[in-house]
């Protein structure tokens, strides 16, 4: 059988924010809903694409980084939830549900298995293989068990708190018998933080007007741990506030992304004074631990330790200005895209 298959294609390298313009929406050529013998490969239709700060990083021109650019002409690839419909690989067989990267597209054809896992059959949210579950969740994981070393009580402070990755790392933390504040670019984010995700306070970062006073405020004590998802002003402040020993795990650096000249941080000398470790890390280093992080956090989920929050979007048109809007803070929780029904 031969259907057509609709895309988003990368249009070509930009600068600055990202645009809606910056990618296409069109019906690709008609397919075959095959996977052509002696290929190894297997047909997926894709069922949930996520939007990821990362894949800002791709659409420049620059291939120094630990993931190459996109192919200008080509279909955005990102992670997804799919479900096999054919197969040329023994591993896996129609019917399957995998997540792992797939193309911005109705049907893929994946020939790249390495970065794909089975997802067995459970009550959770398929979704939730792309937040929670997927590669965020990992991230926040590995970042705060591996980079912050956590100790009962700390003082955590986590930015971009109510996004994919933060409102897990909060919650562990509070399951840590930390206390945890976060910073968030809404009042309607900054009120999920407090009622829905457990965080001990919140506050609009874009409502301060001076950083330092705000996190003074928060964390009259100091902060032992630093969960960075933004960089910039919020990383400087950060640092003028941590206490003797604080880690800064630094995870992302979202306000920079869409800038050719970032900006410097003028308080690096906390690090001396107070005896500071600041890590970067990919979740990528830590894959040995995905096992023991599925069952956690499944388990955390299913005692109702630990709720996550998606910002759904329907359909694949609406790919592009979803992934937009992570950039303008329009994502309450993880972004998805759901694009097709199982
Ligand atoms: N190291 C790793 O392996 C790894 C893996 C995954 C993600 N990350 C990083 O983790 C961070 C969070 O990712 P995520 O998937 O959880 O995204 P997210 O928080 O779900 O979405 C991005 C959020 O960033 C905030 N933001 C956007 N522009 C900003 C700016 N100029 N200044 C401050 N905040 C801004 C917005 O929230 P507000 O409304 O709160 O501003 C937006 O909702 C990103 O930096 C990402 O690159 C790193």
């Amino acid at each position: 059988m031969e259907v057509e298959n609709k895309q988003i294609i990368f249009k070509g390298y930009i600068e600055g924010p990202p645009k809606e313009t910056d990618m296409e929406f069109k019906v690709g050529k008609k397919i075959k809903l095959e996977a052509p013998k002696g290929s190894g490969a297997f047909l997926v239709k894709n069922l949930y694409l996520s939007c990821d700060p990362y894949m800002r990083g791709r659409m420049r021109d620059f291939h120094g980084s630990y993931i190459p650019p996109f192919t200008p002409g080509s279909v955005i690839e990102g992670f997804g939830v799919s479900k096999v419909l054919d197969s040329d690989n023994p591993k896996f067989k129609p019917g399957d549900l995998v997540s792992g990267l797939t193309g911005w597209e109705e049907y893929s054809l994946i020939y790249r298995t390495e970065q794909l896992r089975l997802i067995e059959p459970n009550d959770i949210p398929l979704s939730y293989y792309l937040g929670l579950l997927g590669m965020p969740g990992f991230t926040a994981y590995a970042g705060f068990y591996e980079v912050c070393a956590p100790r009962k009580g700390d003082y955590i402070f986590v930015s971009a708190a109510s996004g994919a990755v933060g409102q897990l790392v909060g919650q562990l933390g509070k399951l840590h018998g930390c206390y945890v504040v976060g910073s968030a670019g809404s009042s309607k984010k900054v009120d999920l933080l407090k009622t829905k995700l457990g965080f001990d306070e919140a506050f609009n970062y874009k409502e301060e007007k001076d950083l330092d006073a705000a996190l003074k405020r928060y964390f009259p004590e100091g902060i032992d741990i630093y969960f960075d998802n933004v960089g910039g002003d919020m990383l400087d402040a950060a640092l003028l506030n941590m206490r003797i020993h604080g880690r800064i795990a630094v995870c992302g650096m979202v306000s920079q992304h869409s800038t050719s000249n970032p900006q410097g941080t003028q308080n690096l000398f906390s690090l001396i004074t107070k005896r500071i470790t600041m890590k970067g890390f990919l979740q990528s280093d830590y894959l040995h631990l995905y096992p023991r992080f599925l069952e956690d956090v499944i388990s955390l989920y299913k005692q109702g330790k630990i709720v996550y929050i998606e910002d759904m979007n329907e359909g694949l048109e609406s790919a592009p200005a979803a992934f937009v809007g992570l950039f303008a803070g329009n994502n309450v929780g993880k972004q998805v895209i759901r694009v097709a029904a199982l």
